[in-house]
């Protein structure tokens, strides 16, 4: 990034300003081969673009110059395209749009409290560009100096954040900055540590966030209405905590008969795995905070749905505990009867997002009959090992599914690689005394972990030639869950991915 004063009394102006008073930057993207930007009352980034040395003229994406003492805004931050842009087209452009502007909102938050709000310059893509420009201003902490705004205790006194606008509004514009704050819900609740994101408080934060949105209905189940239904196996993961389990199931209904078959969403919600008697070593092990992303991005993604009131029936499932080695624990080689009436060995504590998830597959699937049903789940570590944070996993058996999610990933840029869903992967998941074991062996982890889920989905076999009456994808988040490098819109840490995607997903598919 390179400073630009223009006149000594510009530099003057806009360093008071800076310190005392509200000021406002302003954010363009510029395609060096043709650097119209989107002029501004008093800024023309033309002018100001070629006002730059030969030398220092950039290629490369996202190369930030600030201007001061710019008419119109205290701060001009142009940003490269890179070269070629006007070449790219489609989803590869997109993603050099976000790129570009989430370095510039960078640069611009890094002027921290002098600048108030940021001006986008939307123009090039107004989706994007919101996308990138409010997923680039997250950032988590609960330090509390300066107080931090993800304090649960409330948020008097926190300092008011950079504020995005644009001046190129747009129904686009709007739709992205769902999109994003979307996915920011999934990172806090990702992020925030075990003792603040219980299966209570989950659930609490999800009944406020969901409150006043119409047709939405929240309900949250405790264990006895857990037991009542016969979900043995996800119970068996809760023993050895004292941390009340909640099952929490959401259901919006915005297509236009309330009737129509619904679209399902399960999530994996385990807000502390420390492996249970089958203990993890320690570390590391507080990533486990994030192990219910998946109920976190299916909830953050029905919340989007929802806010934009999209004409589809979707609802969300989300079995919610800790896996915790008390007293009371479930023990390697203890034997469960699940839901549907399987029996399952527990080889191993460890795999217990199998566990809730097969009562969470067989109630959704039974209970509302839904045309498709996605599940996702921080699952299988073996997934980080084949895929690590590029690509989310998807084992599905239906390739007309794969292919609308394969689209909706490539679109958002959070990406989706197919796996192997294969009974041939059968031997290692049967069990010596039961129906089926919770392990499968070292070998494509990630793979028995999937087919063991499809034990538990009604109707997802053909029947008498017929075609099966669900469709069901299993997307496997374990590497995706976490960004350990940063990328130039999404600083590290929990991703909140596949948010985006699956918004994407249910918005083409309604439409
Ligand atoms: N939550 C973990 C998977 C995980 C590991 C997610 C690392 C993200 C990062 C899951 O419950 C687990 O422990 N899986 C075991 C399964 C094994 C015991 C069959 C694993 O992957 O080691
Ligand atoms: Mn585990
Ligand atoms: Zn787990």
């Amino acid at each position: 990034m390179t400073l630009h004063l223009l006149t000594r009394r510009a530099v003057h102006r806009s360093s008071v300003l800076l310190r005392t008073m509200s000021s406002k930057a302003y954010v363009v993207p510029i395609d060096p081969k043709n650097p119209a930007g989107n002029a501004a009352p008093g800024v023309n980034p033309a002018s100001l673009w070629s006002s730059l040395p030969q030398t220092q003229k950039p290629a490369k994406v996202g190369t930030s110059h600030l201007f001061y003492g710019t008419p119109a805004f205290d701060v001009t931050a142009l940003v490269s395209l890179g070269e070629g842009f006007d070449s790219k087209t489609g989803d590869v452009r997109r993603e050099v749009v976000r790129k570009a502007i989430g370095s510039g909102v960078k640069s611009v938050k890094g002027l921290g409290d002098g600048v108030s709000e940021a001006v986008i310059d939307a123009s090039t893509d107004p989706h994007a560009a919101a996308v990138a420009a409010h997923l680039a201003l997250y950032n988590f902490s609960l330090k509390t100096s300066p107080p931090s705004a993800f304090d649960p205790r409330g948020t008097a006194g926190v300092p008011k954040k950079l504020k995005i606008s644009t001046n190129t509004n747009s129904a686009d514009w709007d739709r992205g900055v769902v999109y994003a704050n979307a996915q920011n819900l999934a990172r806090t609740l990702m992020e925030l540590p075990a003792n603040m994101m219980t299966p209570t408080a989950f659930c609490e934060r999800v009944q406020a966030e969901f409150s006043g949105i119409p047709n939405v209905e929240v309900i949250v189940r405790d264990e006895a209405w857990a037991a009542e239904k016969g979900m043995r196996t996800f119970l068996s993961v809760t023993q050895g905590t004292d941390q009340p389990a909640k099952f929490l199931e959401i259901h919006y209904k915005g297509a236009p008969s309330k009737d129509a078959q619904p679209l399902a969403f399960v999530g994996k919600g385990i807000t502390f795995d420390s492996g249970g008697i089958s203990l993890k070593p320690s570390a590391g092990m507080k990533l486990m905070r994030g192990d219910m992303g998946g109920a976190a991005t299916v909830v953050s993604s029905l919340l989007a749905i929802a806010q934009l009131q999209l004409p589809i029936n979707v609802f969300a499932v989300t079995p919610l505990c800790e896996n915790l080695p008390g007293p009371k624990a479930t023990k390697p080689g203890d034997v469960i009867y699940a839901m549907n009436g399987k029996s399952v060995e527990v080889d191993n504590t460890d795999a217990e997002g199998r566990l809730v998830l097969a009562d969470a597959l067989y109630y959704a699937s039974t209970e509302f009959k839904p045309h498709t049903i996605i599940d996702v789940a921080t699952l299988t570590g073996a997934m980080d090992v084949a895929l690590g944070e590029i690509y989310t996993g998807v084992f599905t058996t239906s390739d007309a599914l794969w292919e609308r999610l394969s689209v909706a990933g490539e679109n958002e840029y959070d990406r989706f690689w197919r796996m192997p869903l294969d009974e041939d992967y059968g031997p290692q998941i049967y069990s010596s005394n039961a129906d089926l074991c919770n392990t499968g062996g070292k070998p494509a982890g990630s793979c028995t972990a999937a087919l063991f889920l499809k034990a538990f989905v009604d109707g997802i076999e053909a029947k008498d030639g017929q075609e099966p009456s669900v469709r069901w994808a299993h997307l496997d988040i374990a590497g995706t869950m976490e960004f350990t490098r940063p990328i130039p819109y999404q600083e590290k840490g929990m991703t909140g991915r596949p948010v985006r995607a699956l918004v994407e997903f249910v918005r083409r598919l309604s439409s």
